[in-house]
């Protein structure tokens, strides 16, 4: 029985790169993929993720859009990371596919309320705006959820946007702290596991050799993401943090971590977005997430080029006309 899910995410290249393993996945049924605001605004993030289903062979794939605006502040997109488009590296025709009219809030909400308790995972790749409006609209829904996988957050390794806080939690800390404190079971992908996972050029040059539209448009991605993270570390490849939250659904033995507490710090301009994971346990305050810190990155990648192989075998004509550039 396929594991029902609901994607809920900002692309992003690393974004398209985890669609792209889920739709080539068929452990997984993808109920529908609702946008978020975040690596660039909501209009590019709704027309971004179908042009990556389209792309897949999936136009028909129920796209919803959701919040423009985070639940508080003013929105923080990060174009300087992943270009003006939020997918620079490879050109994709506009979408032909449509956007649904549900809002992607109404769509969570609707869904959960529909599909049987406990049938139906949310992997959110972006930040939890959505699914944190969700939850204040229908706080009911968090006892139907089977789980939350999302990437976000870090400790050790601190933080991107800022020394303290990663990118998706602290562009929405209130969303954050409603779904950590929802009591639904929370498996978190934070910068200190997707740090482990870097698109070294020998990685890339695998995807590429798939020969595939879809190896040519997942390496151009990733050759144009990777290039801000490895200026920043010094390391071959930068890492590829939202293709986890999929992998962790497909093959949990590759990642290890351990439950411990996680807060969120809202009200700090200095910590504003840091989630803080009680690791050693010091807190005694309940332990609501389950932390993945370590991972087999070679396992992932064999993994994700293997999946994105099963893409594109459709006859090339079903396949978007591509500009690489
Ligand atoms: O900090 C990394 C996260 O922020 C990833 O999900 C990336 O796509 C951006 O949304
Ligand atoms: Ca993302």
């Amino acid at each position: 029985m396929a594991e029902k899910i609901i994607i809920d995410t900002d692309p992003g290249q690393d974004d398209a790169l985890a669609i792209l393993l889920a739709l080539a996945s068929p452990e997984l049924e993808v109920l529908g993929i609702t946008a978020a605001a975040g690596n660039v605004p909501l209009a590019l993030t709704s027309k971004n993720i179908r042009k990556i289903c389209e792309l897949a062979g999936r136009p028909d794939m129920a796209v919803h859009a959701g919040c423009s605006q985070p639940m508080s502040g003013a929105l923080v997109t990060a174009e300087y990371v992943h270009g003006e488009t939020g997918m620079d590296g490879a050109e994709l025709p506009e979408p032909t596919m449509p956007l649904q009219a549900l809002h992607g809030v109404d769509f969570i909400i609707e869904t959960l309320r529909r599909e049987p308790a406990g049938t139906v995972t949310l992997c959110t790749l972006g930040p939890l705006t959505n699914l944190g409006k969700a939850l204040t609209r229908a706080p009911e829904i968090a006892g139907r959820i089977r789980r939350i996988v999302l990437m976000g957050g870090g400790l050790f390794e601190g933080g991107n946007i800022t020394p303290a806080a990663e990118f998706n939690i602290y562009v929405d800390p209130q969303a954050a702290t409603l779904v950590f404190g929802c009591g639904a079971p929370i498996v978190m992908m934070p910068l200190d596991v997707t740090h482990k996972v870097l698109t070294t050029r020998a990685r890339i040059a695998a995807i590429r050799a798939l020969g595939s539209q879809v190896g040519h448009v997942a390496a151009g991605w990733l050759e144009y993401f990777e290039r801000f993270d490895e200026a920043k570390y010094g390391t071959d490849g930068g890492p590829l943090h939202d293709p986890n939250v999929i992998a962790y659904l497909l093959k949990p033995e590759l990642y290890g971590g351990r439950h411990c507490n996680v807060e969120i710090e809202t009200e700090s301009e200095l910590t504003k977005g840091m989630t803080v994971a009680d690791w050693w346990g010091v807190s005694g305050r309940p332990k609501n997430a389950f932390f993945v810190r370590d991972v087999d990155a070679d396992g992932f990648f064999s993994l994700l080029t293997e999946r994105l192989s099963r893409l594109g075998r459709n006859d090339a004509a079903e396949q978007p006309k591509l500009r690489l550039v």
